[in-house]
């Protein structure tokens, strides 16, 4: 052989086995913060349900900790799952991959320190002016840092956003055609076998490139504002950004990962997921619905122009149909008399469709403007969004997890440790998420240290769901643990960007 074929296989072969670290560093510490993070919610429940005492700063650092760790650690893993598909089809570099996990590190660092050594309790949510009002529980440079270090996390995803859209564009000219509308508006003849995760990748890169600068802008006001009080921004206009950019950001994680979904499924069952005039709709569609419904956060905001809440009312009741009947059903129909094996992998993916399909309907009652008049604010807010977080995007993760450790194969029967692992997690989860649903159904305000004795009740029988969800939680990422550093990549053919195996 021409002994510069040689050296460019031997090239690729390193590549490869870099860029497949790199997924599984993104996966590891995402399992690890989870499980910390959870461990965290399990802590607020038990407090809120007085079976142990935690100071009222504490809980707001520990539930500040919470909120915007499990967002970063959200980000993280599913921007793994994305970035190992899309890296199938084009050019992706492995050193900004790797960078933007460094960069992650460092703002997470950050942010943690703003927390637990500056005191930062002001929620993920940074709220202006809250960070500046602490009423002497923190200092300025906390507020700052905590939100300097998101600025830090933000930066390392605009990085790797813009070397994902480089390739697209490389490899497919336009953004357009990378999302299949010249498929869609008849201007080329469809094609079964355009790849979903360029569709679904394009589409993420589309509304986290907006989201990530709206959170530029508005953390850069905020800290201008806490050194120099003098300069105070419209607070409506900050909340807008705000709840714009937490929006699109963790909708943005499903969206990451039901990459997995659309990749395993069809290899699981042997059959294509088949991209079509209908998959192209719901995924263009979706890229203005989740950019368009976040004053759906703001509907008790009087000063909120009525326009702006009416047109989130109704975009909230369609957003999630576009993509959820296109990927429900095509779960659906792809599992069908397939003679699927129901290996660990494939239970978390399709626990992943019941979770996000049915967490949505939670999210379109409280997206009502009558309904909000009574839900808002309430413990029914984090049931929706626990719900389809911990019953849909999490287990696509760990569907992809599974898949890597080797778990998923055609032939291997769930080892019992991994089915313990799979039913303690889906019953912790749905009992957690049920009952913030009846808190909140029962007027149980969100965000309080310290609940009146009538509310005691359903913290108590949250915190025995968190004791199982942690448990189901920890056997997850004992396995990941234990497995993924030894994995070799399934897919170590089609991870030769040379030998994309799929035509575009
Ligand atoms: C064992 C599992 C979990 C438990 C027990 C738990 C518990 C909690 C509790 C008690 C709160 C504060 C509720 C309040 O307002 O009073 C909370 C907030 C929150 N949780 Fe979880 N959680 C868990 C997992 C997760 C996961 C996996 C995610 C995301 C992927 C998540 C995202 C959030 C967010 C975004 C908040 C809002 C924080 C805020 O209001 O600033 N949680 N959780």
């Amino acid at each position: 052989m021409d002994s510069s074929i040689q050296e460019k296989i031997e090239y690729s072969i390193v590549e490869n086995r870099n860029a497949f670290i790199a997924v599984k560093s993104y996966l590891i510490i995402g399992l690890l913060l989870f499980l910390v993070l959870m461990f965290a919610g399990f802590l607020m429940r038990a407090a809120q349900g007085t079976w142990l005492e935690m100071n009222a700063d504490i809980f707001y650092q520990v539930m500040t900790a919470h909120g915007g760790g499990v967002v970063g650690a959200a980000m993280l893993a599913s921007t793994g799952v994305q970035w190992y598909f899309l890296r199938q089809h084009v050019r992706l570099s492995n050193k900004i991959f790797w960078a933007n996990f460094f960069i992650f590190i460092a703002g997470a660092i950050l942010t943690f320190a703003a927390i637990f050594k500056g005191q930062y309790g002001g929620a993920w949510t940074f709220l202006y002016p809250l960070p500046a009002m602490s009423v002497g529980v923190w200092s300025i440079n906390a507020a700052a840092a905590f939100q300097a270090g998101l600025l830090v996390i933000g930066t390392g995803f605009l990085l790797l956003y813009l070397d994902m859209g480089r390739a697209i564009l490389a490899r497919y000219g336009n953004l357009a055609r990378a999302l299949g509308l010249p498929q869609l508006f008849g201007l080329e003849p469809v094609n079964y076998k355009h790849p979903a995760s360029v569709v679904t990748s394009t589409m993420v890169i589309i509304v986290n490139f907006a989201s990530i600068a709206a959170g530029a802008i508005v953390i850069i006001m905020g800290i201008i504002n806490l050194y120099f009080p003098e300069f105070k921004p419209d607070a409506l206009l900050m909340k807008n950004l705000i709840y714009f950019f937490g929006h699109v950001v963790i909708n943005a994680t499903i969206y990451a990962s039901v990459i997995a979904v659309y990749e395993l499924l069809p290899h699981y069952t042997g059959r294509l997921w088949k991209t079509n005039r209908p998959f192209y709709f719901a995924w263009f569609a979706i890229v203005f619905m989740v950019m368009g419904v976040y004053p759906h956060h703001l509907m008790m905001d009087f000063p909120m122009p009525s326009w702006a809440v009416i047109v989130a009312q109704a975009l909230s009741f369609g957003s999630g149909i576009p993509v959820l009947v296109v990927t429900g059903y095509g779960a659906l129909m792809i599992v069908y008399r397939s003679g699927i094996r129901w290996t660990t992998t494939n239970k978390f993916l399709f626990l992943s469709m019941f979770g996000w399909a049915a967490g949505v309907i939670p999210a379109i009652l409280d997206a009502m403007i009558e309904n909000n008049l009574v839900l808002h604010n309430t413990l029914w807010v984090p049931g929706h969004f626990h719900f389809y977080l911990l019953l849909g995007m999490l287990p696509m993760l760990f569907g992809f997890t599974y898949h890597l450790t080797g778990e998923g194969d055609h032939t291997a029967a769930p080892r019992l440790f991994d089915s313990i692992g799979f039913y303690a997690y889906a019953i912790g989860a749905f009992m957690t998420s049920m009952v913030f649903l009846a808190s909140g159904a029962h007027s149980v305000p969100r965000r309080w240290a310290v609940h009146f004795p009538e509310w005691v009740s359903f913290a108590q029988v949250g915190t025995i769901a968190a004791v199982i969800t942690v448990f189901g939680m920890l056997l997850i990422t004992l396995r990941g643990l234990f497995s993924l550093p030894w994995a070799r990549d399934p897919n170590q053919a089609a991870l030769l960007p040379d030998q994309a195996n799929v035509v575009s």
